[in-house]
């Protein structure tokens, strides 16, 4: 797979604009951003995009992935865009305090545990358009940017972890590396590395969806979902916001 990269000083969002070409007929595409003045995240949050961040979005033809990694499920990508931003940032965490505390939040987060606290490093959002037959997997990673205020007690960017500055192409560079190799593998080899860095397997979690908000303990993480033991049976929930709980807060 050939990826094409478009270098762009400042765009609303990578997605947005990933979204446009990819109705125009472009494929096989990374749009990568220094700002963003309009950053989306899930659940249609605010993605902060200052510059010293990496922002960009990959554009990928489905049908094409389907041909290549002979899969028909498309959950599949976002699972490769996880488990390659895990592979990517570990080798960067190199400090004491936090080597070995980085991990996959379910669906698509990657968290580190600094003193006792589960911080955002990196999220995902993936905007699919089956008409058009293409997934826009976007990636935000706090690399140098500043974190505000009031998203300190939940994020954190390489720099505050480490204590120095970071090259955003060198680390966009392995990311890619990553993907490339990462896009071939089989749903096994797939599903096992990401859940053997998932925080959340194995976790007492909330998740909370449009409809409901559910506890259990999961059991299983798939391209379908997340799997609960809850109190009423066995729940598979789709899609939804998941919050690590303590055992004690049940
Ligand atoms: C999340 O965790 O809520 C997902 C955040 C995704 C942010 C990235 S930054 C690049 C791409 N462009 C956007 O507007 N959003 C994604």
């Amino acid at each position: 797979m050939e990826l094409d990269i478009i270098h762009l000083k400042e765009i609303d969002s990578t997605n947005k604009y990933c979204y446009k070409l990819g109705k125009e007929g472009k494929r096989n595409l990374i749009v990568v951003s220094d700002v963003q003045t309009g950053g989306v995240g899930r659940l249609e949050r605010k993605w902060y995009s200052d510059f010293g961040g990496l922002y960009f979005s990959i554009l990928l033809d489905l049908e094409e992935f389907k041909k290549e990694c002979k899969n028909d499920n498309i959950g599949k990508l976002n699972f490769l865009g996880s488990l390659s931003t895990y592979e990517t940032l570990n080798c960067y965490l190199k400090d004491f305090k936090t080597v070995g505390c980085i991990g996959i939040k379910f669906p698509n987060d990657i968290i580190v545990n600094v003193e006792n606290k589960d911080k955002k490093l990196s999220g995902i959002l993936s905007e699919i358009n089956i008409n058009y037959g293409f997934l826009v997997l976007g990636i935000g990673i706090n690399v140098n940017n500043k974190i505000h205020d009031e998203i300190k007690d939940i994020a954190t960017s390489l720099k505050e972890l480490e204590g120095k500055e970071f090259d955003r192409f060198e680390i966009l560079n392995k990311f890619i590396d990553n993907f490339k190799n990462n896009y071939y593998l089989n749903d096994d080899e797939v599903l096992k590395g990401y859940k053997k860095y998932s925080k959340t397997m194995g976790k007492y979690v909330k998740v909370i969806t449009p409809k409901e908000e559910i506890k259990g303990t999961v059991f299983d993480i798939d391209y379908n979902g997340i799997h609960l033991a809850t109190s009423d049976g066995i729940k598979h929930i789709s899609v939804g916001d998941c919050v690590h709980l303590r055992k004690d807060k049940r």
